[in-house]
């Protein structure tokens, strides 16, 4: 079984994805850190995440271990890693990990910006996951303040705003609902009514047969 969740910066979908996957016992990887990791790794090597070449060899040697790390949630962090996503080179190189992510059994969660239209295009179940720019961006200022950052709302408001025009307008797997992808809009929801509402959808679109016990 996989399931499919995509969804604009700070929707949800990675609280969401890790929720549903320990709910239907399956694999979780929130994509997004992939691409955090490459950015870091990048600025690493003294190198800017405009330089594709740089960081396509920063993804090459990317060390997935890092991928727990918390510390790849940083507000900086979210911009970098929304540039070197637009390199289709870097793409290339985490599909196959990702693709072969998505084949665990008994099945996986992956959210990101491309699940549903490009890396599990025949995903059993399609979300996508999204939320009024404010609503977003009142969320992560909350999250950002918790862990010390002093990022003012505006300021993240203005970069979630940014990083959704280039992931919705880049040439290659931009940030887009597929056709076969159910629109869950979490604005005036709560994670656990969200969570919710995620479940419901997932069983109605799984089928009695398909439904994880
Ligand atoms: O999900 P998160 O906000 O952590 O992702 C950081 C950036 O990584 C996004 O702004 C997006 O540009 C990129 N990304 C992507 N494709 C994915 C997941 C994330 O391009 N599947």
């Amino acid at each position: 079984m996989i399931i499919a969740i995509d969804g604009p910066a700070a929707s949800g979908k990675g609280t969401l994805g890790k929720r549903i996957a320990a709910y239907y016992g399956l694999a979780h990887l929130d994509t997004g850190k992939l691409y955090r990791a490459v950015a870091r790794a990048t600025l690493a090597l003294g190198k800017s995440p405009t330089d594709a070449s740089a960081a396509l060899i920063a993804a090459k040697a990317l060390d997935l271990g890092t991928l727990a790390d918390p510390g790849l949630m940083d507000g900086k962090l979210g911009e970098a890693a929304s540039i070197v996503a637009s390199h289709p080179e870097v793409r290339e190189a985490l599909l196959a990990y990702q693709r072969a992510f998505a084949r665990r059994k008994p099945g996986a969660v992956l959210d990101g910006r491309d699940i549903g239209t490009v890396i599990c295009p025949d995903a059993d179940v399609k979300l996508f996951v999204t939320a009024a720019p404010e609503e977003r961006a009142r969320r992560r200022y909350r999250e950002l303040r918790e862990a010390g950052n002093g990022i003012s709302e505006a300021e993240v408001l203005a970069d979630i705003r940014r990083r959704d025009e280039r992931d919705k307008n880049r040439a290659t797997a931009p940030l887009a609902q597929a056709q076969d992808a159910v629109l869950l809009d979490t604005t005036n929801l709560d994670i656990d009514a969200a969570f919710k509402a995620a479940i419901d959808l997932v069983d109605a679109a799984m089928g009695p047969a398909g439904q994880a016990g």
